[in-house]
């Protein structure tokens, strides 16, 4: 489903000025319309849909206009910025390695390349070592896919490749990723569906409620999967849509049925890896180690990097120059990565978010009280919120309210992305990982007074 556009009519908004933001012009700003109105004219109607405010620079927890306007940052970009936005260590990294003028590709081996996996390598629990770079979240799920059905071939013939993921799960927007994204209308322009990916429902305990492991093998049962077909099995940790994490006795009981079936275990970690659950992987809450991971986002403090980490056995079933991309270890995306997974550890940025973590999670319930009962679920782990806008007693979406809570929440100085999940009811609360106690607490105030106009 489209989300709904934000309008492009300047309105005049009461100002605001405290220590995290200011708004001190209509908003959208009547001088930004123009250059909004031809991205709207140039780019795809796809790449809109989200709040009409032009970032000019960044720091921090905040983000800024070039109209004297500034926002205090609950997006992380999507969830990108875990360091903050303009950390001078990363920005430090970036530029001197610009300097360097290694505008290059995989081909060639490099020190920050191998200074770069060799930190990954580090943070692995066994049996996880190998570590592939990739460019895009979506590159790292198929990437994943690959070797799970390739894996499944080479062990159980040709009929084991049957690759199972989640109802409404998310993994990117290339055509693997979708065939095991879980939202059909997602996928409805690829006409047939390979009816080897199979989705079953996420234990999020609230669109599905029963959260016992047996949900998994009965579904598969009445969909007439033969488990010794199945290659592999992908998860998000914490679905995107929401925040649930997947309970550690399904993990538990995954790990167990996909050791038994010699399936490959995946979990999606673009979201969760890298400190956002509290956790440096969202995998750790679950009490299992997958055979692979992929990660993306957070890892390199927002430049496009992404990952995938994996067993020996998997990562190596390619020969020498079987599966590449050009711009694997690009020289200034790994410096980034590289820098953003030390500031991430220097400034103890996981156990901060479990810190202000637990703070969100005392406040999501006071929001949820004040909406009216617009917000109708609300889950968190670390420092990811979710609130589920659904219509009364049901978890049909409801997709107004969330959407104009996200656009009065901007319009307030509190910068958040357009829903998103299912009918792009939900709306995520992640500011970067390096967040101070007082800005959550006045962010978190903001979306209270908003909640109660809805
Ligand atoms: C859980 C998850 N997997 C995969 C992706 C795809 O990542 P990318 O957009 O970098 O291709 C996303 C992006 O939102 C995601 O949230």
């Amino acid at each position: 489903m489209a989300t709904k556009e934000f309008p492009l009519v300047p309105e005049q908004v009461q100002p605001v000025s405290t220590k995290y933001r200011k708004i001190q012009t209509a908003i959208p700003v009547p001088e930004s319309i123009e250059t909004l109105k031809r991205l709207r004219d140039i780019e795809p109607r796809s790449m809109g849909g989200q709040p009409p405010i032009i970032w000019d620079h960044g720091k921090g927890c905040q983000i800024f206009d070039a109209y004297g306007n500034m926002w205090l940052d609950f997006s992380a970009g999507v969830l990108v910025t875990a360091s903050g936005h303009g950390n001078p260590k990363i920005a430090g990294a970036i530029a001197s390695m610009a300097k360097r003028g290694m505008y290059h590709a995989y081909c060639f081996p490099t020190d920050i390349r191998a200074a770069l996996v060799t930190k990954l390598t580090a943070m692995l629990p066994a049996p996880l070592k190998n570590v592939f770079l990739l460019t895009t979240g979506s590159e790292a799920t198929e990437c994943c896919i690959k070797l799970a059905r390739t894996h499944g071939l080479k062990v159980g013939g040709k009929q084991k490749k049957v690759f199972v993921s989640f109802e409404y799960g998310f993994h990117g927007r290339t055509m693997g990723a979708q065939l095991a994204g879980g939202s059909a209308g997602l996928k409805s322009w690829m006409g047939d569906l390979d009816p080897s990916f199979v989705q079953v429902p996420y234990p999020d305990g609230f669109r599905q409620t029963d959260t016992s492991f047996d949900v998994f093998t009965r579904t598969l049962e009445q969909k007439g999967v033969n488990p010794d077909d199945v290659c592999g099995v992908m998860a998000e940790t914490y679905q995107g849509g929401n925040a649930a994490i997947m309970p550690s006795a399904y993990a538990q009981a995954l790990r167990k049925w996909c050791d038994q079936h010699n399936a490959v275990m995946i979990f999606d970690e673009i979201q969760a890896g890298f400190g956002r659950t509290g956790k440096r992987f969202g995998f750790e809450h679950t009490g299992v180690v997958p055979d692979l991971a992929a990660c993306g986002k957070g890892i390199s403090g927002g430049m496009p990097l992404s990952a995938v980490l994996g067993t020996e056995e998997l990562m190596n079933m390619y020969g020498p120059g079987e599966m590449t991309s050009t711009h694997s270890a690009n020289p200034i995306c790994a410096a980034a990565a590289l820098a953003n997974l030390e500031v991430i550890e220097e400034k103890g940025l996981i156990a901060n978010a479990e810190k202000m973590g637990k703070i969100l999670g005392q406040h999501l319930p006071k929001i949820q009280a004040a909406s009216n009962g617009k917000i109708t679920h609300i889950d968190r782990i670390g420092l990811v919120g979710a609130m589920q806008f659904t219509k009364p007693g049901t978890t049909e979406p409801a997709p107004e309210p969330a959407w104009q809570m996200v656009w009065e929440s901007v319009k307030r100085g509190v910068m958040l992305f357009a829903p998103v999940g299912v009918g792009g009811s939900c709306i995520k609360i992640n500011p970067p990982l390096i967040i101070k106690k007082d800005a959550l607490l006045e962010g978190l105030a903001v979306l209270e007074d908003v909640a109660k106009t809805l």
